[in-house]
């Protein structure tokens, strides 16, 4: 059943508005984004979809098609709900688009989709943008873009308490059909870069649940902060790693935590590598983007250390298989999922064989998407 059939099913009338909102995946640039530096996302055919009408009150029903479950709240008093953390994504959006001004109206609501859950694909980021967007087209606003990128990043780290970078929200609103997105996290200036139609994205979800993926995130912000300090300390006036090059941290090297080095290693080198890997994209040459993209994986492995050994074991698979260009991690880490570039003509017999070899390897199912880079909620707003 569709989101709007179920809404019709509660509700007894078809929904007014309709608005979808997809999950991402990351090609290249990771852990890049709470460092002002570079990523390269591409929005998936995934989505989280919101049905609705307005009410007369400031009342809000929601329904989770996904949770079963649902919940009422007013307006004019929002508050964190810790029975339904799923609503928080939508009381959070409604209160920081209150507060600034927009005056909402009560609505019926169902949400849902096929986004995988805690999976690194950026199912909270969908719910939030979705949100904003539902918001928007229900009471005519039009609201730019960027407001509503920075709205529901802001929902995730002040009202649900997340600290994430803003890669996943600005995905899930402008990516594209066909397209990658490539964007600088500093000045938020972006560009599509088209994606060949003969290479498909395959996302294989290694089934592990992010368990340390928070707490862990957290660490790793606050290690590339006290990395910036000692490299500053070194005469290298740098806000964040963004302003650093790998001249600046070879310099620094003598003074520097070797810890912090290689947290900062990984940073600096993964920006260089999504600005080489746009240019490949747009020249065509898939082969050196797919080794940029082996080179990321090993960078998170063993400088940044997020991966684990599900998601080494789903790289390695891959890079065994014909017609692959590159495999690497995506999202976090500790868990979720990895990207891999593969032909067209391969893909299918990938996913068989990955899955296949993952179960034997280490005795767990793998699920396994053939992408379609799709367009995201508000890019055609
Ligand atoms: C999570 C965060 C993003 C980004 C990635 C790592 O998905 O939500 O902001 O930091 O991790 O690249």
């Amino acid at each position: 059943m569709t989101i709007g059939e179920s809404f019709l099913q509660l509700y007894g009338s078809p929904p007014e508005v309709v608005v979808r909102a997809p999950g991402r995946v990351n090609l290249i640039g990771e852990h890049t984004d709470y460092n002002d530096g570079f990523v390269l996302p591409a929005a998936i055919d995934r989505a989280i979809t919101y049905a609705g009408r307005r009410r007369t009150d400031r009342r809000v029903h929601a329904y989770s098609a996904d949770f079963h479950a649902s919940v009422e709240f007013s307006l004019d008093d929002i508050h964190k709900d810790m029975q339904h953390p799923w609503s928080n994504f939508l009381r959070g959006v409604s209160k920081y688009l209150e507060e600034d001004g927009h005056r909402l109206a009560g609505a019926d609501l169902v949400l849902g989709g096929d986004v995988p859950r805690e999976a690194g694909l950026s199912s909270s980021a969908a719910v939030e943008v979705g949100a904003a967007a539902f918001w928007n087209r229900l009471l005519g606003w039009g609201l730019d873009p960027l407001y509503v990128i920075k709205l529901a990043r802001r929902a995730e780290n002040q009202f649900v308490g997340v600290p994430c970078g803003i890669m996943d929200q600005f995905i899930s609103a402008l990516g594209r059909r066909d397209h990658a997105l490539f964007l600088d996290c500093r000045n938020l200036s972006y560009r599509h870069v088209p994606l060949r139609a003969d290479v498909k994205i395959v996302v294989c979800n290694s089934g592990v649940k992010r368990a340390l993926a928070q707490s862990e995130y957290e660490v790793r912000l606050k290690q590339c902060r006290a990395a910036v300090a000692g490299i500053a300390n070194t005469g290298c006036a740098a806000e964040s790693l963004r302003d650093v090059e790998l001249f600046d941290l070879a310099a620094a090297r003598g003074v520097l935590d070797p810890l912090l080095f290689r947290r900062a290693h990984h940073v600096v080198s993964e920006n260089g590598r999504v600005r080489e890997a746009v240019k490949l994209l747009e020249a065509g040459n898939l082969e050196r983007f797919g080794e940029l993209m082996n080179q990321s994986h090993e960078s998170l492995r063993d400088d940044y250390e997020v991966s684990c050994k599900e998601l080494d074991t789903l790289v390695e698979l891959a890079r065994n298989q014909p017609g692959v260009l590159g495999a690497r991690m995506t999202g976090a880490g500790f868990g979720g999922c990895t990207v891999n570039l593969v032909r067209a003509g391969a893909a299918e017999a990938f996913a068989g064989s990955v899955a296949e070899g993952y179960e034997k390897a280490l005795g767990l199912k793998a699920e396994i998407y053939v992408c379609q880079a799709s367009d995201g909620a508000l890019v055609s707003a």
